[in-house]
């Protein structure tokens, strides 16, 4: 059966008890499929609902990446369990990465009896037919296949914001570094034709869209996998020649593939944004010999002088993950003076978490709590010194925003984005939202900055 039809199915089932709460855990990836998730239920006739007393469905998008993020759908799903013993009608879905991982998978299946579907990353659209499915029988049904459904590439999608959005352009990953699962989460890395996505983002420009993000876990190595070869900078090229499109942002990159083609087109792209997210992991060769992340400190310092000889003013931020197995005292300054060195705008800085089936989690010297929370501590007190002071550039600058929001506290207050991906906020009103607009910055902080419409 087709899947569409799978959703008058569904439509006609479940009638009036049709409301579903979306819970996303993770990245930009799980937030956009979580878009694509939106688009196919309310296609079948679905509500969505934010407070889950309102709800007849659950829907959990997880992610696996840390320990962390799987102890808080585990926790989540503990209280859906006292909930379905209240309201056995009441439908739990987890999908994303997690049920993606073995040893996850098997708590999923034989102490999560409440679940009533698990579902992987690879086909949201057989999502309707697995939920209709669920319904005429009480064991778990299970998609978890690596049948990767490219043509999901084109699926619709909601937007959260009517003036930005995510367009997918690689899935998957090759790399391996060593303590990552996204590789077995997500499969192996494959690009999407040039064509679909220009296709994409002109819709998206006709829409009123004027912001993009390209996604994809190493957007660099973009058009690898093509029959027609294609360079992610000359991708860039060609979506910078949309009508509309005014800012062009991408997410996330490999320093190992990083082109000069790219760096220079920072030079005279006009409409790429001066924000490069290039994840560094650590500053010490052993330490990233050890993640299998193929380049060292210097090869990367060598990147970023690139960048900087195109525009100093382009803003850099990373990540870094602080005890990694075997890191010693010295690794770890090694990657301070890394910080140090290039002067990031922000930094995420994560604990290592050992996941199974990952090389690094069965190496020796796993470091202990206590020194990965001190570590942490310190390079969080290392990169807001040199954010703030990267910030204070900005006072009595006058700088574009796109504005993104009102705030949560202060109904006049707004914010928004500059081209470096700096926090904005201003005195404003609704009809700004959407806009660009020129702001005074008039008080830095670490993470923001305030400023005054102009
Ligand atoms: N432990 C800690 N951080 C991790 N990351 C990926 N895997 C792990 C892990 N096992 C971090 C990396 C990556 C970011 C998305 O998550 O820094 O760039
Ligand atoms: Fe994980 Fe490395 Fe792939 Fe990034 S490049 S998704 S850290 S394996």
């Amino acid at each position: 059966m087709q899947e569409n039809q799978y959703k008058i199915l569904l439509r006609e089932l479940v009638e009036n008890k049709n409301k579903y709460v979306l819970r996303t855990y993770g990245c930009q990836m799980n937030e956009h499929d979580s878009e694509q998730v939106e688009f196919i239920l309310n296609d079948s006739g679905l509500e969505r609902v934010e407070d889950i007393k309102d709800a007849n469905i659950v829907i959990m998008n997880t992610c696996a990446i840390r320990g962390t993020a799987e102890n808080k759908a585990f926790g989540f799903l503990g209280n859906l369990k006292n909930l379905k013993s209240k309201n056995k009608d009441l439908k739990i879905v987890v999908s994303g990465c997690l049920p993606k991982i073995d040893d996850a998978f098997e708590n999923l299946i034989k102490k999560h009896r409440h679940v009533d579907v698990l579902m992987g990353t690879a086909n949201y659209n057989n999502l309707p037919e697995l939920l209709y499915k669920s319904y005429f029988t009480k064991d778990t049904i299970v998609d978890i296949s690596d049948q990767y459904d490219l043509d999901s590439a084109q699926l619709n999608y909601s937007r959260m914001y009517n003036h930005k959005s995510f367009v997918n352009i690689t899935y998957g990953c090759n790399n391996y570094c060593s303590y990552c699962v996204v590789p077995y989460t997500r499969g192996r890395e494959r690009s999407r034709e040039a064509f679909e996505i220009i296709e994409e983002i002109q819709k998206l420009a006709n829409d009123g869209v004027k912001e993009i993000t390209l996604l994809g876990q190493n957007v660099n190595s973009y058009g690898k996998t093509l029959d027609e070869k294609k360079s992610f900078a000359s991708l860039i090229k060609s979506i910078n020649d949309i009508e509309g499109i005014e800012r062009i942002r991408f997410m996330t990159s490999h320093p190992k593939d990083i082109s000069n083609e790219l760096i220079d087109s920072y030079g005279y792209l006009d409409k790429l944004s001066k924000h490069l997210h290039l994840p560094v992991q650590s500053g010490s060769d052993k330490v990233l010999k050890e993640m299998n992340r193929k380049y060292t400190s210097d090869d990367y310092k060598k990147i970023i002088d690139k960048v900087k000889s195109i525009d100093e003013n382009i803003a850099l931020t990373t990540d870094i993950i602080v005890g990694f197995p075997g890191e010693t005292e010295e690794d770890f300054q090694a990657t301070i003076d890394l910080v140090k060195y290039v002067e990031y705008d922000s930094i995420f800085i994560f604990l290592y978490s050992p996941r199974e089936g990952t090389p690094a989690a069965v190496m020796d010297e796993q470091i202990s709590n206590e020194v990965k929370m001190d570590r942490f501590n310190r390079l969080t007190e290392v990169v807001n010194e040199i954010a703030l002071n990267k910030n204070k550039k900005y006072l009595d600058r006058e700088v574009f925003v796109l504005v993104d929001e009102v705030s949560k506290n202060n109904d006049k207050i707004f914010s928004g984005r500059t081209d470096t991906f700096k926090l904005v906020n201003f005195e404003g009103d609704s009809s700004l939202i959407g806009q660009l607009v020129k702001v005074k910055i008039n008080k830095v902080g670490t993470f923001s900055l305030d400023g005054t419409i102009v």
